[in-house]
């Protein structure tokens, strides 16, 4: 809702400036398994707040209590408890929820929010490992609005040592780890396409260097992009 007076005279006109300097920063991390992502938010909150930014840091599935009273379903249990199709579904009903409660909120009192996982997970995850058809992934992103990330830092790490990292770090949610090793070099294959297909948005960085490299190379993309 655009509150000016010239906004209630053209609000088609003001409201993408108005909106503009509202607008926080949407900032997510993308990657497969041990690829160091939330190591990476942690250091980019505390970068960022230092520069006295308001910083939201969150994660898919999840970030808010809808949205993880879903994960529960989607990271415990069966690797195959869910066909993509079914997981896609629920992953759309947490990010909605999500976006509801925490990021549109977030992102309109002006604070930078960085988002661990999202919208191209569903894409390595359903599309490119689970064979999910592209057609409905775009049809579900549609259907709830899904704002456009501002930037999309894409770790890559090789799945073998990934999921070495991981593996017994969250036992009781260990649903996507228990799936095969094919599986997670489709999912790795899928995030080098999403870089390779949108250099606008997305920065690939070599997830096997040290954390600090990691975080001064996100850190240089996310100020490279005023
Ligand atoms: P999580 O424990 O948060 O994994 P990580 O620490 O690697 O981020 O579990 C989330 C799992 O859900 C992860 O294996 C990836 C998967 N996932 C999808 O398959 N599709 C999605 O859209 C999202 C957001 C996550």
């Amino acid at each position: 809702m655009v509150r000016t007076r010239l906004g209630r005279l053209a609000p088609d006109l003001v409201r993408p400036f108005i909106s503009r300097m509202e607008q926080g920063r949407f900032i997510t991390l993308e990657g497969g398994e041990g690829s160091g992502k939330s190591t990476l938010a942690r250091g980019l909150a505390t970068a960022l707040s230092a520069k006295g930014r308001e910083v939201v840091v969150t994660r898919e599935p999840g970030g808010a209590p809808g949205a993880d009273a879903i994960r529960a379903l989607l990271v415990q249990g069966d690797a195959n408890r869910w066909a993509p199709m079914e997981e896609a579904l629920l992953f759309a009903a947490a990010r909605l929820n999500h976006l509801h409660h925490t990021i549109r909120p977030a992102l309109s009192r002006g604070a930078w929010v960085i988002c661990d996982r999202y919208t191209d997970s569903t894409w390595a995850y359903q599309v490119g490992g689970g064979g999910l058809g592209q057609a409905a992934f775009e049809s579900l992103n549609a259907l709830i609005d899904a704002n456009r990330p501002d930037i999309t830092l894409v770790l890559d790490v090789d799945p073998a040592t990934g999921l070495m990292r991981s593996r017994g770090a969250h036992l009781a949610e260990d649903r996507f780890e228990k799936k095969g090793d094919e599986f997670h070099q489709r999912v790795r294959q899928a995030f080098l396409t999403i870089a390779a297909r949108e250099p606008d948005r997305c920065v690939l960085i070599d997830a096997s260097q040290s954390a600090d490299t990691v975080l001064a190379l996100a850190l240089s993309a996310i100020e490279a992009r005023p």
